[in-house]
């Protein structure tokens, strides 16, 4: 007899250089059962935008059957993270009469309605509309405002925006692919999710997911989103500069790099010549595990260069108190949190999924931080009542337009 599942949720992570679905079954307001997992390699993406739909598709199709297999149910729905850098955000602030004297949901409504009537760059379309606080009568900031009493409601509001076709071409791969996308989430929102911890949500700390084509960047802070970034340069490119500098293949310089790559100095007693495959094809070479170490400090240097420069310009290191978490497979590289926390003078830490279900020795990989992070989100977002987070009805309106541009693309 089929198994009978209720409240499945699934999340589909396109990244650039690999697709991973999970499929979930809701256990509590706060708790999910893994049910499927399913991996492919993405080849269909460069730097977190789909750049051939015929192969993302694809990619697609056999992680969503290999989660389906192993959880013995289909899916047709799904929350699909995005990122790339045609994402754009900035804050905005808007005001409104209150109109009872005290705040009732519509006159929230309003004020967020309001904030968001900015203008926004030919072909961008706004993705997340995230309020950060409010203000009645100029006074204190509140979360939720609703019930005060006053006569001047003010919202502060973080608005992501996207490109209308590479949000279209992503919504397009997921539905030729046979799954119906339920919400589409900027990804390093899902990542905090996935591995922030809510003491450091409120006391102030940055995220940075390091893929292979884009490393996302997310600053919270009183529990609320504060910044985000998408910067395009990750794992792929430490790859490549291994590849040329070592005049290996692709394939071998990712192997070596991740059997063997660190990022920094070693003492020379511990340094060791390996074999490498030359770029030439059949036959091998061999290059120190060091001359590898300062390739790819040159290309972490660079991250956290772009980084620390963003900081400063954007004066955000005050809202960092609990530092950087950084996540994504790039993370794993050994010594890049070492020198993170030099470089940015902060703590620094690995953020992996806090799972709490099972699968966990598969899941609590930072590869998986978007993917989980989708779950978590799902969580939050079935949870959130009335509007005192963002996800509420204007989200959703924002959302339902994005889905009538993609049925009028097919
Ligand atoms: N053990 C490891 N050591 C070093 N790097 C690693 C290791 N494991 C994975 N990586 C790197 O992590 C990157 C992939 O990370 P991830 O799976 O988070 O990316 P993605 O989600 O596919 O890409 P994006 O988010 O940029 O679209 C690759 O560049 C890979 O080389
Ligand atoms: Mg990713």
């Amino acid at each position: 007899m089929a198994k009978v599942f209720h409240s499945l949720i699934t999340s589909i992570d396109v990244g650039t250089t690999k697709i991973s679905v999970l499929i979930a079954q809701k256990t509590s307001d706060d708790t999910v059962e893994i049910l499927g997992i399913g991996k492919s390699p993405s080849d269909g993406l460069d730097k977190g935008v789909v750049v051939d739909v015929a192969r993302t598709v694809q990619s697609i199709k056999r992680a969503v059957k290999e989660a389906e297999l192993m959880a013995g149910c289909s899916i047709s729905e799904a929350y699909v993270g995005i990122s790339g850098s045609h994402i754009h955000s900035f804050n905005t602030h808007g005001a409104v009469p209150i109109k009872r004297s005290q705040v009732l949901p519509s006159d929230i409504q309003a004020v967020l309605t309001v904030a968001q009537a900015v203008p926004i760059e030919e072909g961008q379309k706004v993705l997340h509309a995230l309020p950060q606080y409010f203000m009645v009568d100029g006074k204190d900031r509140v979360v939720n405002p609703l019930g005060l009493h006053g006569v001047r409601l003010e919202a502060v509001v973080h608005v992501i925006t996207g490109a209308v076709f590479s949000i279209q071409n992503l919504m397009k791969c997921c539905e030729l692919a046979g799954v119906t996308v339920k919400d589409i989430v900027l990804e390093q929102l899902a990542s905090a999710e996935g591995v922030l911890s809510p003491d450091e949500r409120a006391l102030g700390v940055g995220v940075l997911d390091i893929g292979g084509g884009t490393s996302d960047f997310a600053i919270y802070q009183q529990s609320s989103i504060r910044y985000t970034k998408v910067f395009p340069l990750a794992g792929n490119y430490f790859t490549k500069d291994l590849a040329v500098g070592l005049r290996a293949t692709l394939h071998d310089a990712e192997r070596f790099k991740r059997e063997h790559g660190f990022v920094g100095y070693m003492q020379q007693e511990h340094d060791e010549e390996l074999e490498i495959e030359s770029v030439q094809g059949n036959s091998v070479h061999k290059v120190s595990k060091q001359q590898a170490g300062y390739i790819l400090h040159a290309r972490a240097l660079e991250l956290f260069m772009l980084l620390q420069d963003d900081i400063k310009r954007s004066s955000l290191a005050s809202m960092m108190t609990a530092g950087l978490v950084i996540t994504g497979g790039g993370s794993l590289l050994v010594g890049i949190d070492d020198l993170a926390k030099k470089m940015l003078g902060m703590p620094v830490r690995i953020g992996r999924p806090r799972v709490d279900c099972g699968f966990s020795e598969i899941l609590n990989n930072p590869t998986h931080a978007t993917g989980y992070g989708l779950l978590k989100y799902a969580l939050r977002k079935d949870k959130q009542v009335g509007m005192n987070q963002m996800e509420g009805p204007m989200a959703q309106r924002v959302f339902t337009k994005m889905r009538s541009w993609v049925d009028k693309f097919f």
